[in-house]
């Protein structure tokens, strides 16, 4: 399986309260798609935790807008204006990363609508599991979108692999604080989710190589083999950081 490919025909407009730049895009299949850049601050690591945190979700059921790798022509910078989009374009040839863009959506807030406490639970594990420390509820990156809760931007989690060098290897624990995590309030009982060594070949088989490949570290088949560790380590270890995310909910309640 793959990530479909997209040619971005048109860029659209910035989205300004994003970090990374992130752009609304229309491409050659007449969709539109929030692209983030190869070549914005964040880098190809960012767009890595990106597919692989985004997919696994999809795979455990949660809502992810679609993933689309989206070719850029770097010639499309010629006709921004704007200074800084035009820098990013020009320095964004190749693959980059796309969502598919949800018309209407806005931020979600637990306080407008109820999550349920099993989509509260199943979202706190599964950041904890991936490390994912951007849902707080200052910058929960969750969208409401027909009535139901979207999840985005996975760009900051996976955070270890910015230590990847020859030899590294998983920790038996790693920092995650979840006292500001926006599901905490609403979260039930947690217990582990069901992730199976398949879905996690799959989604690390969706990574384009050369953004595996880029930091001049591991050969792309080493960098998924690294993910894939990690991902077995985390699992294993579940019953020591799952205790900790309980007491943390617990002390909530
Ligand atoms: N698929 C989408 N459909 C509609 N709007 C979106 C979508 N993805 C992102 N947005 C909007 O763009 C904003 C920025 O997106 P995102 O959080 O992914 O970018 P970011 O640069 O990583 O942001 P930050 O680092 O500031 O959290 C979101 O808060 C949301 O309002
Ligand atoms: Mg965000």
């Amino acid at each position: 399986m793959e990530l479909r490919t997209v040619e971005a025909t048109r860029y659209v407009t910035p989205l300004r309260e994003g970090g990374s730049l992130p752009g609304l895009i229309e491409a050659d299949d007449l969709g539109m798609y929030v692209l983030k850049f190869r070549g914005a601050g964040h880098g190809l690591k960012a767009l890595t935790a990106e597919i692989i945190v985004g997919e696994l979700a999809r795979r455990l059921g949660f809502r992810v807008p679609e993933i689309v790798l989206v070719n850029l022509d770097p010639a499309l910078s010629k006709a921004e204006p704007d200074q800084e989009v035009q820098e990013l374009l020009a320095t964004s040839g190749g693959l980059n990363l796309g969502f598919d863009y949800l018309p209407g959506s806005f931020d979600f807030n637990p306080v407008i609508r109820d999550p349920g406490a099993e989509l509260a639970s199943r979202l706190l594990w599964l950041d904890a599991l991936t490390l994912n420390v951007d849902r707080s509820w200052r910058n929960p990156n969750l969208l409401l979108w027909h009535r139901d809760v979207w999840l985005i931007d996975h760009g900051a989690a996976l955070y270890f692999h910015h230590n990847f060098r020859p030899g590294w290897k998983p920790a038996d624990s790693y920092r995650f604080d979840a006292h500001d995590h926006v599901m905490l309030p609403a979260a039930g009982p947690l217990s582990n989710l069901d992730v199976t060594s398949q879905m996690l070949t799959e989604v690390l088989e969706l990574v384009p190589d050369d953004w595996l490949e880029s930091d001049g570290i591991f050969t792309a088949t080493q960098a998924r083999a690294a993910y894939l560790e990690f991902f077995e380590s985390r699992l294993a270890h579940a019953s020591s950081w799952l205790n900790d995310l309980e007491a943390a909910r617990a002390a909530r309640v």
